[in-house]
């Protein structure tokens, strides 16, 4: 036993919680339904659809028969329902192939739909003794501070380190109460912002403490340099109404009123002639960039201002609208649209 697990045990001998539903009455099945349940989500939200989903599937062959909606139903609200699909998958292999019994076997195990590595060592230490390392993402945590190792675990060689680490420190017995320790652990006192060191088992030999560089580890995922892009929005405006569009139903802000827009000012003149807006004056608004998952827009405002009242009426139905700033329609806009409109302000006196 190395001196690390041998702390790590006389932590959870003490503060370990022993007595959580799916620890009594072990068995493979029950502790891999809770391991699927409890990845990403908190003990204490998994308890009530625990309990609601063994009473209704309480074993391989009742989860496999079951209806998938039914099995959906049981997930309603854990979210990732990816997992309850896995679920039943993996449930319908084992009833095919496994005469409805939990595979003993690690390579069995891990090539099971929803089945990783970590949660593979997971199920096979806690419900049957097997010797596994795991590597959850609160273990990670835990052994990233513990040895300072840098990097976002995501890159496969820090992964690698990181997986070596966890094997070299497993002890030979009491691998499911180590196990079990080491995720209480990380869900516990070596949280993501604030870890409890005072309380830490092993505090005195943790590298991150002593470098007081806790939240430095495990490192982020290196944020990618997202493409930038340039648009010219038009505010054709007459007194305080603003000639809005509505977009297709589908892509960019699909379905919600914006405003027109050109890619060059140079194409203002061809865009105005085709909306029939008359003679007007252009004033520069300031510009501003709106970003989203996967790109950088910058937007050049331009302000028409209207020489003389636009024909309102031949507005072509349903797809636009002259939207009066001083008494808004019940619409929904697009982010930058409704942006524009409550910080910038418009002049306020009209052209005669
Ligand atoms: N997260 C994933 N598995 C867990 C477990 N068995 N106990 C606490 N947190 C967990």
């Amino acid at each position: 036993m190395t001196d690390f697990s041998d702390k790590i045990l006389r932590w959870f001998d003490e503060h370990g919680r022993k007595n959580l539903p799916w620890q009594l009455n072990k068995t493979a099945y029950s502790v891999w339904i809770s391991e699927i349940m409890l990845q990403q989500t908190q003990v204490s939200t998994v308890i009530p659809y625990y309990l609601r989903f063994m009473q209704r599937f309480s074993n391989i062959n009742q989860l496999a028969d079951a209806p998938q909606d039914e099995v959906l139903h049981h997930w309603t609200g854990l979210g990732y329902y990816a997992r309850a699909r896995n679920l039943h998958k993996a449930a319908q292999i084992m009833r095919d192939q496994y005469q409805g019994q939990f595979p003993e076997q690690f390579e069995q195990v891990v090539a099971l739909p929803g089945i990783g590595r970590s949660t593979a060592g997971a199920i096979l230490s806690l419900a049957l003794n097997q010797h596994h390392a795991i590597l959850d993402g609160n273990v990670k945590r835990v052994l990233s501070r513990y040895r300072a190792i840098a990097g976002w675990p995501g890159e496969k060689a820090v992964e690698k380190t990181l997986w070596h680490l966890a094997q070299t420190l497993t002890p030979e017995k009491r691998v499911a109460d180590y196990n079990q320790a080491m995720m209480d652990l990380g869900a516990s006192l070596c949280s993501r912002t604030q870890p409890d060191c005072a309380a830490c088992p092993v505090e005195d030999d943790c590298q991150a403490r002593y470098q007081n560089q806790q939240q430095a580890y495990p490192g982020k995922k290196p944020r990618k340099t997202l493409p930038e892009k340039h648009t010219v929005m038009l505010l054709p405006r007459w007194q305080q109404q603003i000639l809005l569009y509505k977009r297709p139903p589908s892509g960019l802000w699909g379905g919600l009123w914006g405003l027109y827009e050109v890619q060059h000012p140079q194409q203002v003149k061809h865009k105005a002639e085709s909306l029939g807006l008359g003679d007007y004056q252009i004033q520069e608004l300031t510009p501003f960039r709106h970003t989203f998952s996967h790109f950088h827009l910058h937007i050049q405002p331009l302000l028409l201002e209207l020489e003389a009242s636009p024909n309102i009426n031949a507005v072509q139905e349903n797809s636009q609208l002259w939207y009066d700033l001083d008494q808004p329609a019940n619409v929904g806009l697009a982010a930058p649209t409704s942006k524009l409109f409550s910080t910038l302000t418009l002049s306020p006196e009209s052209h005669d």
